[in-house]
C-alpha cells in the first residue's frame, strides 16, 4: 500500500451526503490541525468507516429531507460507534431519526439565526448564552429521541439547534462550518480537542519530503515520469515534487495551446526554467486554433481542446520508451468526485488528459492526491514555487476558448486577451486582485451599436466577470467599486476600437457557473 496522512495523523472522517458540504467541513477541520477525509455516504458501511479507525467522524449537510424515498442514510450503527460523531444540519437530522426522534417540515430558517443555549456542555466551550449562527434548512428537528438532550434551540421557532444523544454523538442544526457563524470554528475545535481528543498534528509545510519520497520509492531506476504543467498552481507543484524525487528522468512538458493569456507563455517559461523544470515547450497554437475553427458548442471546444492535446501530450510520451509514468497535478477534491460522488452531476466536462495513461500504458502517480487547493498553495510556497503562480488566479484548461461564446475568431481572442488583461491590472492598481478568486472578460457574438467618433459602429460586447469564492463551487459576483468598473470600461473601449460595450456580470454561482461556456 503507498502512502497516506492517515497513517500518521488522527484522522477525523467526513460521511458526505452532498460534496461541496463535506469539503467545506473536512478543510475546517484541517485548517484547525487535524487531518481529515472525506467519504460519501454511498461507501460509509460499518465495516469502512470502522477500518479506517477514525478518530471521530462527522456527518454533513446535504441537499435531501430524511423522509424522501431513498434518501440517503447510513445504518444506525454510526450512533454506537466508540468515537465522537457530530452530524451537521442533515446529518443532525439524520441523527435524530436515527436515534428515535422526529423530523418535519417547518417554516424554514435560512441566514443568520439566533439561537440560545439550553444546556452546558463541552462542545460549546467560549459560546455565550445565545450566539449568531448560520442557518438553511427547511426541515427540522421536533423531538429528540429517548437518549436525546436539547442543547440549544432557535429563539424565534424554537426548534432544535443542537443535541446530544448518549455521550458521544452530537448534532447541530446550523453551520458551523461557515464563516457567518462567528463562533463555528470554535465549535469545530471544541469538537476535535475537548470531546475527540484528536492531536493538531497536520502541517503541510511539513510533507514536501514525505511527498517526493513517495514518488522515488514508486519510479524505478532507468524508469521517467512525464509531467504536463499548465504554469498552475497543482501542476507547477506536483512538477517540483516529481522534480526533486527523479532529477532527469522526470520530463516536464509545457504546450501552448494559443489560448492563454496575455504574455502568459513566456511567464510560464521562464517560472518554470527558475525552477529548473528545464521543460520541453510546444507552440501548438495553430494546430489547436485550426481544430477549433467553426466550432461554437462549449461541450464541443472542451472535448476538441482535450482531444488535441491528448494527441500533442501522446507524441511527446512515446518519443521516449522510458517514459513509463505519468505525474498528475489532481487535488483532493477531484479524487473524491472521480471515485464515487453519486448524485453530483457534472456541470461541465473538464478538460485533463483522461484516458491517456491507459492509452499509452502509463501508470498514475498523483502527489497532490491528499491535498485541498488552499493546501497546495502553502506547500507550493514552502517548495520555492513563485508567488506569482501561487497567487495565480485559477485558469481553466480549455484556456480562453471557454471565455469566448460561440467559435473561437482571431479577432475574439484577441479582444478577450486584450480586455483580461485590463481587467487584472486594474484589479491589481487597486489592490484587489489577490483578494477575488477569478476576474476575467468574456466575448460573444451579440453586438451593440457605438458611436466612435463621429463614425456609429456595430462593435462588440465585453462582459467582464469578477467573482469570490472559496473553491469555484459556489461563488458571488464581487462589489467592485463604481469607479474600478468605469475606469475597466473606459480602458476597454478606448484600447480595442472593436469594443462598444462593457457589462459587468452579476449573477451568483449557482444558477450562473463562473465561465460563460
Ligand atoms: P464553473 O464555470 O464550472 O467553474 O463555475 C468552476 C471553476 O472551475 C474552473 N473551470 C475549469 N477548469 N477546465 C478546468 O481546468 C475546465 O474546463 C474548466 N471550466 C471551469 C473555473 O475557472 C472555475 O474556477
Amino acid at each position: 500500500m503507498s502512502w497516506s496522512p492517515s497513517l500518521e495523523h488522527d484522522t477525523v472522517l467526513v460521511i458526505s451526503f452532498g460534496g461541496q458540504y463535506a469539503h467545506m467541513i473536512s478543510r475546517r477541520v484541517r485548517d484547525l490541525g487535524v487531518y481529515s477525509e472525506v467519504l460519501p455516504y454511498t461507501l460509509a458501511s460499518e465495516e469502512a468507516v470502522k477500518s479506517r479507525k477514525p478518530k471521530a467522524v462527522i456527518l454533513s449537510g446535504g441537499p435531501s429531507s430524511v423522509y424522501e424515498l431513498d434518501a440517503p442514510t447510513v445504518g444506525d450503527w454510526v450512533l454506537r460507534l466508540d468515537v465522537p460523531v457530530l452530524g451537521i444540519c442533515y446529518g443532525h437530522q439524520l441523527i435524530a431519526k436515527l436515534s428515535g426522534g422526529s423530523v418535519e417540515r417547518g417554516v424554514g430558517e435560512y441566514g443568520r439565526t439566533r439561537v440560545a443555549l439550553a444546556e452546558r456542555d463541552p462542545i460549546f466551550d467560549g459560546w455565550g448564552d445565545e450566539e449568531d449562527v448560520w442557518m438553511s434548512h427547511s426541515d427540522y428537528v421536533a423531538s429528540v429521541g429517548p437518549r436525546g438532550r436539547v442543547l440549544a434551540r432557535s429563539k424565534e421557532t424554537g426548534y432544535v439547534a443542537a443535541m446530544k444523544v448518549g455521550d458521544r454523538v452530537y448534532g447541530a442544526q446550523f453551520h458551523p462550518e461557515v464563516r457567518h457563524t462567528e463562533k463555528g470554528l470554535k465549535l469545530i475545535a471544541n469538537f476535535l480537542f475537548r470531546v475527540a481528543g484528536a492531536r493538531p498534528t497536520w502541517r503541510v509545510e511539513d510533507l514536501a519530503e514525505r511527498l517526493i519520497d513517495d514518488v522515488r520509492s514508486r519510479v524505478p531506476p532507468g524508469e521517467k515520469a512525464i509531467i504536463a504543467v499548465s504554469g498552475g498552481v497543482d501542476s507547477t507543484t506536483a512538477a517540483v515534487i516529481a522534480r526533486r524525487a527523479l532529477g532527469d528522468r522526470a520530463v516536464t512538458v509545457f504546450i501552448n495551446h494559443g489560448l492563454l493569456r496575455e504574455g502568459e507563455a513566456d511567464e510560464v517559461l521562464s517560472s518554470l526554467r527558475s525552477l529548473g523544470l528545464d521543460p520541453i515547450y510546444i507552440d501548438a497554437s495553430q494546430r489547436f486554433l485550426g481544430a477549433l475553427r467553426g466550432v461554437s458548442d462549449p461541450e464541443q471546444k472542451r472535448l476538441v481542446v482535450g482531444r488535441v492535446f491528448a494527441e500533442v501530450f501522446e507524441e511527446v510520451a512515446r518519443s521516449d520508451p522510458s517514459i513509463r509514468w505519468l505525474v498528475q497535478g489532481t487535488t483532493y477534491p477531484d479524487v473524491i468526485e472521480s471515485g464515487a460522488e453519486v448524485g453530483a452531476d457534472r456541470i461541465k466536462s473538464h478538460h485533463n488528459v483522461g484516458g491517456l495513461p491507459e492509452k499509452l500504458g502509463l501508470k498514475v502517480i498523483e502527489p497532490l492526491r491528499y491535498l485541498y487547493k488552499d493546501e497546495v498553495r502553502r506547500l507550493g510556497l514552502s517548495l520555492g514555487v513563485p508567488e506569482g503562480i501561487v497567487l495565480r488566479h485559477p485558469f481553466p484548461g480549455p484556456g480562453l476558448a471557454v471565455r469566448i461564446i460561440g467559435e473561437v475568431t482571431e479577432e475574439k481572442l484577441a479582444t478577450v486577451r486584450r480586455a483580461s488583461r485590463i481587467v487584472e491590472e486594474e484589479l491589481r492598481r487597486t489592490g484587489l486582485y489577490d483578494k477575488v478568486w477569478q476576474a476575467f472578460a468574456v466575448v460573444g457574438d451579440d453586438r451593440w451599436v457605438g458611436v466612435k467618433g463621429d463614425r456609429r459602429a456595430f462593435g462588440y460586447i465585453v462582459t467582464v466577470r469578477v467573482v469570490e469564492s472559496e473553491d469555484g463551487m459556489t461563488a458571488d459576483w464581487v462589489r467592485l467599486p463604481y469607479e474600478v468598473l468605469q475606469r475597466i470600461a473606459s480602458r476597454i473601449t478606448s484600447e480595442l476600437p472593436q469594443v462598444t460595450m462593457v457589462t459587468y456580470a452579476i449573477t451568483t454561482k449557482p444558477p450562473s457557473t463562473i465561465e460563460p461556456v
